[in-house]
């Protein structure tokens, strides 16, 4: 992470300091970028929560948090209590006055210890029904007024769809200027995924190949093996496209379809994302079943494990009919990508926890091997692995060794872990850095999130007028619902069943 400078004095305010996100990624990314020497010298990180804790428990639930989910493993105490000594806590409902006033005069007694006016994050690690009054506030107090030193951060959903999104746009554009928000989209801070920009941009090989001359298709698949978990009321409203392909797949899209960036100017790179977007062939809502396809999960087992379904998880309704699974096929109406499909799968409970980019090359124009030689020839297909065993794989034809000319698929690896022997950052300690630095080239504008609104609008709006007739209709450990298959089979092609590691071939799923 060596883009931009130190960051300045700051202070860090989180809302929602006494929630899931905060304890299990903000503070143990922020502990990280302590320790790697990333963050200045006068930094605060002061919580604002409703719940009752005080300033000594709350460090202590921190740590907690620290110690199960950074990737260093343990806090060390030295390390622990100076790092701590920047934590503080503000108590209160901030929807009542007298908590921004309290907010207001801590952030005025750092300035006046440091001597110095430091930058302000607040960072909305809140409920998206709260973001609007949390922002009003902010915008009373008059803490949205300096575009230099004011920012505020959003996590999504941003939006339930496009018109809910426009609104919060309005909203916040209304007291905040556009440079100040930062709407999160983790996947965008993942050390692969930022690769992408590097492997495509960096290199001559790949981009004069990179089009519809050349390129097959190219296939998204982003599969977790976790259920909804406790998260039921946020996911019964959003469901697996909402959750996942409005933002981190289409995030993904967008880096592998976009053209070659002027500059690494934030606006530069977020206008070449947005392209691609606004290219995405609209889905008319009469065919939203050629283009688009849903599942949810039902019960089964894992190994020795019964495993419940989703409308027997808690919080879920008996008949949900929330996707939990969803899959698209979408084409990019431009000149590099007319007519090259490419097709994106989310899902929960699916057989593996992993997230890849293929690209199926075309194959070659001319065959003159002989038929014998050929038996096991398959086209160039390259693998982005976005996690876990981050890396690269080419595939490409190799004459098996023997007296005889057979040709015979080999793999070209690299992989992040042997080639840089050292751990990666965390999305979030990316993330939150750049926000410190005022980078904002890996976050959302507001027209890259209504455009993705735009994409997947056809395909909410008629799932939710045709209330799904087969759900429960994937196991867990499988790879979705058969009419997945069948979205790909129509054009005569199959998913490719992701590599898991390195040393993993792949084929068509079974
Ligand atoms: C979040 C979704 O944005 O991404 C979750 O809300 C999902 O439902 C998570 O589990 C997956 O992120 P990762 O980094 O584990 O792939």
């Amino acid at each position: 992470m060596e883009r931009g400078n130190h960051p300045q004095p700051t202070v860090f305010v989180i809302f929602g300091a006494g929630g899931d996100l905060t304890w299990r990624k903000l503070v143990p990314a922020l502990h990280n970028l302590y320790l790697d020497g990333h963050l200045p010298e006068h930094l605060a990180v002061l919580g604002v929560d409703s719940k009752a804790l005080g300033e000594e428990k709350f460090r202590e639930h921190l740590r907690e948090g620290v110690d199960q989910f950074s990737r260093r493993g343990k806090t060390k105490k030295k390390e622990w209590d100076e790092f701590a000594s920047r934590l503080s806590y503000l108590g209160g409902d901030f929807a009542e006055p007298q908590t921004g006033e309290a907010l207001a005069d801590r952030l005025q007694t750092f300035d006046q210890e440091w001597d110095i006016e430091a930058n302000r994050i607040f960072y909305l690690a809140i409920p998206p029904a709260l973001v609007e009054t949390v922002a009003g506030q902010l915008a009373k107090l008059g803490l949205c007024k300096d575009c230099r030193r004011d920012r505020l951060v959003v996590e999504k959903p941003f939006g339930h769809d496009l018109a809910s999104a426009r609104a919060l746009d309005r909203t916040l554009t209304g007291m905040f200027a556009e440079s100040q928000i930062y709407r999160i989209d983790h996947y965008l801070g993942k050390e692969t995924v930022q690769n992408l920009l590097a492997f495509r941009f960096a290199n001559a090989l790949f981009e004069p190949i990179w089009d519809r001359r050349y390129i097959d298709q190219v296939q998204i698949t982003v599969a977790e093996t976790v259920g909804v978990g406790h998260r039921a009321s946020y996911y019964e409203h959003a469901g697996a496209l909402r959750d996942m392909v409005q933002n981190h797949l289409l995030q993904i899209l967008c880096l592998i379809a976009m053209e070659s960036p002027v500059s690494f100017a934030a606006d530069e790179i977020r206008n070449k994302k947005v392209d691609v977007l606004r290219a995405i062939h609209p889905i008319r809502p009469e065919k939203v079943h050629n283009f688009a396809v849903r599942g949810q999960y039902g019960k089964g087992r894992l190994g020795d494990r019964e495993i419940p379904g989703y409308r027997q998880e808690e919080g879920v309704a008996l008949r949900s009919s929330t996707e939990t699974f969803a899959a698209l096929r979408l084409f990019i109406d431009n000149w590099r990508w007319q007519g090259v499909p490419f097709y994106l799968r989310t899902g929960k409970r699916l057989a593996a926890k992993v997230s890849q980019v293929s690209i199926l090359f075309r194959p070659v124009p001319h065959q003159s091997f002989p038929a014998t030689a050929v038996e096991n020839w398959q086209p160039n297909r390259l693998v982005i692995r976005i996690q876990p065993e981050e890396g690269i794989t080419l595939r490409i034809q190799a004459k098996q060794p023997g007296t005889r000319m057979v040709l015979g698929p080999v793999d070209m690896q690299f992989c992040y872990r042997d080639a840089f022997r050292t751990t990666t950052p965390e999305a979030y300690e990316t993330l939150l850095l750049d926000v410190m630095r005022g980078d904002a080239t890996l976050f959302m504008r507001a027209d890259q999130v209504e455009t993705a609104w735009s994409v997947i609008a056809p395909v909410l709006e008629t799932w939710e007028s045709v209330p799904p007739a087969d759900f429960p209709d994937y196991r867990p450990d499988s790879w979705g619902p058969e009419t997945a298959d069948a979205l790909l089979t129509q054009d005569g092609r199959n998913w490719f069943a992701p590599v898991l590691s390195e040393k993993d071939g792949e084929d068509e799923n079974p």
